[in-house]
C-alpha cells in the first residue's frame, strides 16, 4: 500500500524522509521516491524496488532541500518502474498520492488538449498537471489545489510541494488516511502515526474531505467546504508499537474506516486500471475452461465472502459453485472431481478446519487456490495458488476489512473466470472493472452515515433479538450482519433469505424485533419489499439499507432508511458491508462489551 511522507524541516530532509518511508515498508511497496526543493526548483530521485535502491541513488546524487515529500508506491496504474514512481511533477508542482483517481482518463484527455505532456502511465501525474494548469493561469498554490480537489473523483490522499515556496506544503485526504505531525519549528505529513513516530508524538488525523496548508510554524486545516476547522492534537505513542489505533476508540473502528484504502489496494493488485482489464499477477496452474465445478470452503465471515462469490462465479462465469463451511466439508467426504478448483478463504490462514479442508481437496487431486490475508500462513504455504488480500494486519477479532478485501479479490477472480470461459466480452469486462474501480469511493461515501447509524444503534442495543434479511448477494451479507452483531454485542441475531421469512421466522415478528433489510434497488428489490411489508404488517421495526431509488419506492411505517450511494448492482455487498459493520460496532459500544476482543472468541482458530 502506498505510503506518504512530507517534511518542512530546519535542515536537509531527504534522509529523514527515507527513514520515515522505512517505517511504512510494512504496508508493502514496489518503488519509492523523494522530491525536495533545491533552491527555487523541485528535484527528484526515484527508484524501482526497495528503499535501498533509492538510498543508493541519493548516495550518488544527494538532495539538499529543507522541505520535501516522499513516497513508497504499490503499483496501481502502470508497472512499478522508475517513470511511474512518485513524486510526479509538472511545471511548478510535485505530488505524492495514495489511492485511486477514478476520472483520470477524462482529465488526461482534457489536460493533453491543453498541452500537458505525460511521461508516466499513472493516475497521479494527472493531479500534478491539473494543479500546474491552475498555477499557469496565475493561481496561487493554495488556490490551485483548492480548485483541483473538487475535480478529482475517487478515494485518495495527496501531498504537494511547490516550486519557489520553501515554506509551504499542502495535504489532502479523501478516503485514504493522512496525518499531520507537529514539531519544534518543523511540520510533517504522513500516511499514519508510524511514519511520523521518529519526529513527533503530536499528531492530528485529517478527516475525510479535509485539506491542510502547512508551514514550519503550524498548519491550517480546511474541511471539504473550505471552512477552517480544528482537529484534535493527540499523543500518538506509535513509536512504542507498530500497529496503533490512530484516533479511533477501537481497532475495529479503525479497520472499518480503512476499507476504502485497503480494498482499493486489493483491487489494484488484480486489475490493470489503465486498460480496465482483469490482470491477475499470478499464473493459474489450470484453465477455467476445464473447470466443471468450483468448491469454496471457509469459516465464519470468510465463508460469507465465499457465499457472495458463489453468486459472482455463477453469474459471470456460468460455472456451478458449492459453498461449504470447512468443519462440514472436511468430514462429509464430498465427492469432488480431480482437476476441478477448490477455493479456500481465510484472513489468518491458520484456521484448523479450513486447513484440513484444503488438505482433503489436495488429496483428491483438486487444484487449490487460497484467498488469504497473512501470506506467510500455513494455508498460503500449502495452497497451489495464493491470492493475497491487502487488508494489512487485522487486530479486531471481528473481521471487517479482511472480509471486504476477500470480496474484492474474489470479484476479480470471478471476472477472470468469466473471461477465460468466454462468458464475458471485452466490453463486459471493462464495464465491470469500471464498476469495481468506483467501490473505494463509494465505501468512503457509505462511511459518512456513521452518525445516523450510531443513533440507530442505541435502539438496537435495547433489543433481545434482531433479524437480517436480504436476497441475492444481500442474503449472505444478511448472514454476515447477524454474525457481526451477535459476536460483538452479544445480542441474538439471525440472517435469512428474505423469501424464507414466511416459512418460519415470521412467527418471531412483533414490535420488539428490529429487522434489518438489505435491499439495493436491483432486480429482486420488489420481492424483498414484499417481504418487508409482511414484517411491517406484523409490527416489526424495519431498518432498510437501500439506495435513493429504493428509498423512494419502498415506504412503510415504522421504517428507518439508510440511503447508500447508487452503484452497479453486481457489487453492492462491498459497499453495504459498511453500514452493516457500523451498526454492529456502535451497538457493541452502547452495550459496553469488549469490542476488539469479544468474550469466548479468538482471532485465529487453530483448533477444531
Ligand atoms: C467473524 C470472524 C470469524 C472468522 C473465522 C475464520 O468476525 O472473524 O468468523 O471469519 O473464524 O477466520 P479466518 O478468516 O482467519 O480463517
Amino acid at each position: 500500500m502506498c505510503g506518504i511522507v512530507g517534511i518542512l524541516g530546519r535542515g536537509p530532509v531527504a534522509d529523514q524522509i527515507v527513514d520515515s518511508l522505512k517505517r511504512l515498508e510494512y504496508r508493502g511497496y514496489d518503488s519509492a521516491g523523494v522530491a525536495t526543493l533545491e533552491g527555487a526548483h523541485i528535484d527528484r530521485r526515484r527508484a524501482e524496488g526497495k528503499l535501498k535502491n533509492l538510498e543508493a541513488k541519493l548516495g550518488k546524487s544527494p538532495l539538499a532541500g529543507h522541505i520535501g515529500i516522499g513516497h513508497t508506491r504499490w503499483a496501481t496504474h502502470g508497472k512499478p518502474t522508475e517513470a511511474n514512481a512518485h513524486p510526479h511533477a509538472a511545471e511548478g508542482v510535485a505530488v505524492v498520492h495514495n489511492g485511486i483517481i477514478e476520472n483520470f482518463r477524462e482529465l488526461r484527455i482534457e489536460l493533453e488538449k491543453g498541452g500537458a505532456k505525460f511521461v508516466s502511465e499513472t493516475d497521479t501525474e494527472i493531479v500534478a498537471h491539473l494543479v500546474s494548469s491552475y498555477l499557469q493561469k496565475g493561481a496561487s498554490p493554495i488556490d490551485a489545489v483548492k480548485q483541483s480537489l473538487p475535480r478529482l473523483k475517487g478515494a485518495f490522499a495527496l501531498a504537494f510541494l511547490f516550486k519557489d515556496h520553501d515554506n509551504l506544503m499542502i495535504g489532502a485526504r479523501k478516503g485514504s488516511p493522512l496525518a499531520v505531525g507537529y514539531g519544534d519549528g518543523e511540520m510533517y505529513l504522513g500516511s499514519d502515526a508510524i511514519a511520523l513516530a521518529p519526529f513527533t508524538d503530536d499528531i492530528s488525523y485529517l478527516e475525510d474531505g479535509d485539506w491542510v496548508v502547512l508551514t514550519r510554524k503550524g498548519c491550517e486545516i480546511h474541511d471539504e467546504s473550505g471552512n477552517i476547522v480544528k482537529r484534535d492534537v493527540l499523543k500518538s505513542g506509535a513509536s512504542a508499537f507498530m500497529v496503533d489505533k490512530a484516533n479511533y476508540r477501537h481497532f475495529m473502528a479503525k479497520e472499518i474506516h480503512e476499507q476504502p484504502e485497503v480494498v482499493g489496494h486489493t483491487l489494484a493488485r488484480y486489475v490493470d486500471m489503465a486498460s480496465e482489464r482483469v490482470a491477475l499477477p499470478m499464473k493459474l496452474p489450470f484453465d477455467f475452461k476445464d473447470v466443471q465445478r468450483i468448491s469454496i470452503t471457509a469459516c465464519g465471515t470468510a465463508s460469507y465472502a465465499g457465499f457472495i462469490a458463489k453468486y459472482w462465479f455463477e453469474r459471470f462465469a456460468r460455472v456451478p459453485v458449492e459453498i461449504d463451511v470447512a468443519s462440514e466439508f472436511r468430514y462429509r467426504e464430498a465427492p469432488v472431481r480431480k482437476g476441478d478448483l477448490a477455493i479456500f478463504i481465510s484472513q489468518s490462514g491458520e484456521t484448523a478446519d479450513t486447513l484440513a479442508a484444503l488438505r482433503y481437496a489436495k488429496q483428491q487431486g483438486m487444484h487449490t487456490l487460497a484467498v488469504v490475508n497473512v501470506t506467510t500462513s500455513t494455508i498460503a504455504r500449502e495452497s497451489e495458488t495464493v491470492m493475497p488480500t491487502l487488508a494489512g494486519p487485522e487486530i479486531g477479532v471481528a473481521s471487517t476489512k479482511a472480509f471486504t478485501c476477500q470480496l474484492m479479490a474474489l470479484a476479480t477472480l470471478a471476472l477472470a473466470a468469466g473471461k477465460a470461459r468466454g462468458e464475458l466480452s471485452d466490453a463486459d469486462e471493462a464495464k465491470l472493472v469500471q464498476a469495481l474501480v468506483k467501490v473505494p469511493r463509494l465505501m468512503a461515501d457509505a462511511l459518512t452515515h456513521e452518525a445516523a447509524i450510531e443513533k440507530l444503534a442505541r435502539d438496537i442495543a435495547k433489543s433481545k433479538d434482531v433479524l437480517y434479511l436480504g436476497r441475492g448477494t444481500s442474503y449472505p451479507l444478511a448472514l454476515e450482519g447477524a454474525l457481526k452483531l451477535k459476536e460483538i454485542s452479544y445480542i441474538h441475531a439471525e440472517g435469512y433469505a428474505a423469501g424464507e421469512l414466511k416459512h418460519g421466522p415470521i412467527a418471531l415478528i412483533d414490535e420488539t424485533i428490529p429487522v434489518v433489510v438489505i435491499a439495493p434497488y436491483d432486480r429482486v428489490f420488489d420481492k424483498t419489499v414484499s417481504n418487508m411489508q409482511e414484517v411491517a404488517a406484523r409490527g416489526g421495526n424495519i431498518i432498510l439499507m437501500t439506495d435513493a431509488k429504493g428509498a423512494e419506492e419502498a415506504t412503510v411505517d415504522s421504517m428507518v432508511t439508510i440511503v447508500m450511494p447508487d452503484m452497479d448492482s453486481a457489487f453492492t455487498p462491498l459497499v453495504y458491508a459498511i453500514p452493516v459493520q457500523l451498526l454492529a460496532y456502535h451497538t457493541a459500544v452502547v452495550m459496553g462489551t469488549d469490542v476488539d476482543q469479544p468474550r469466548n472468541l479468538a482471532k485465529s482458530v487453530t483448533v477444531e
